[in-house]
């Protein structure tokens, strides 16, 4: 497998089928760039931590290859490890231990070099000089949050894996951490792979995202790409009968198109020309709709119209 020039993370084929039979990954590819902020979202259970864990070198792929920085992680899994780290969902941080402890401990078992420089400067990268000095069990979640990608980084990656870096954190402490995540990307040349379920959280970080579903790469694409499937603005209607009658109309009356899809109640119509008031005059005369919208699409669109579910916040 040749690495391309600029490319960081190549990934062929790469499944995992667990003991017992679950088949969390079934095949994907994908390739992220030096210095991109790449998504993998989806629900739960889409595959996206057990993705992680192969390329991090933790959950062994059944099929399949990923090289990190040119190295294979099943063939050269320490050249592999060197390149990148991770901040994974469960408890990382020694709750007993003082924050500037635990980065004391990571440094030196990463041999990270001129230690004590490194560490003053991702406490003041991170905004932990106030705290750092106390147990990390009187952390804040945020604050624990941010002493772990602190502690991650000491070793300086290339590639740094963030699984779910927001979630069960209060909305502003999510905001305050995806600025703090957003500055970061400005610095270093650092490749950042993160997962979340937050749709509007990729959207906002992300140069670009791979929607995971069911194991697969269902799209790929930069937000922007993604949305522009879905044309420059989608109608949406809630309707009082069955939706499926409803969609079977539209579609009879050539307001929908096939790219029109149904999530409950409500019908979301991809709009790629022609006059919305002709289609909302339309849909008027159908006696179809109990509400009717025009708004651009957005990612929520997208992830619905190819799973047909709405993902669990
Ligand atoms: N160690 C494991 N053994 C067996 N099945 C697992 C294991 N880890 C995850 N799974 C299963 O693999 C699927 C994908 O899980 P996961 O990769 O954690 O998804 P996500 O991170 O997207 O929520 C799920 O069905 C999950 O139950
Ligand atoms: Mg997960």
């Amino acid at each position: 497998m040749e690495q391309p020039a600029g490319v960081i993370v190549q990934v062929e084929g790469l499944s995992k089928t667990y003991p017992g039979g679950v088949e969390a990954v079934r095949g994907v590819d994908f390739e992220v760039r030096t210095g991109e902020v790449f998504g993998l979202i989806g629900p739960n259970g889409a595959g996206k931590s057990t993705t992680v864990g192969m390329l991090t070198t933790t959950v062994a792929p059944t099929a399949g290859r990923a090289r990190l920085a040119g190295f294979d992680v099943v063939a050269e899994p320490l050249g592999a490890r060197r390149a990148s780290a991770v901040v994974n969902q469960g408890p990382a941080v020694d709750r007993a231990l003082s924050g500037r402890k635990n980065l004391e401990v990571h440094a030196r078992l990463w041999g990270v070099a001129g230690r004590a420089a490194r560490i003053a400067e991702v406490v003041d990268a991170f905004g932990l000089s106030a705290v750092v000095d106390r147990p990390v069990g009187t952390y804040s979640g945020g604050q624990r949050r941010r002493l772990e990608i602190a502690r991650a980084l000491l070793s300086r990656p290339q590639v740094l894996f963030l699984d779910e870096p927001t979630v069960g954190l209060d909305p502003r402490v999510r905001h305050e951490l995806l600025d703090l995540l957003a500055r970061l990307r400005c610095g270093d040349h650092m490749t950042v792979l993160l997962t979340t379920h937050y749709l509007e959280e990729a959207e906002q970080l992300c140069d670009r995202v791979a929607i995971m579903y069911q194991g697969r790469l269902a799209a790929l694409g930069s937000p922007a790409q993604l949305r522009g499937a879905l044309g420059p603005r989608v109608i949406e209607l809630r309707v009082d009968q069955d939706p499926a009658q409803a969609l079977a109309a539209l579609r009879g009356a050539g307001v929908a198109g096939h790219d029109a899809f149904q999530v409950g109640r409500v019908l979301i119509i991809p709009f790629h020309g022609g006059e919305p008031g002709e289609a909302a005059a339309t849909i008027g005369r159908l006696g179809l709709a109990a509400e009717v919208s025009t708004r651009p699409p957005n990612i929520d669109d997208v992830y619905l119209q190819l799973t047909g579910e709405r993902i669990a916040a």
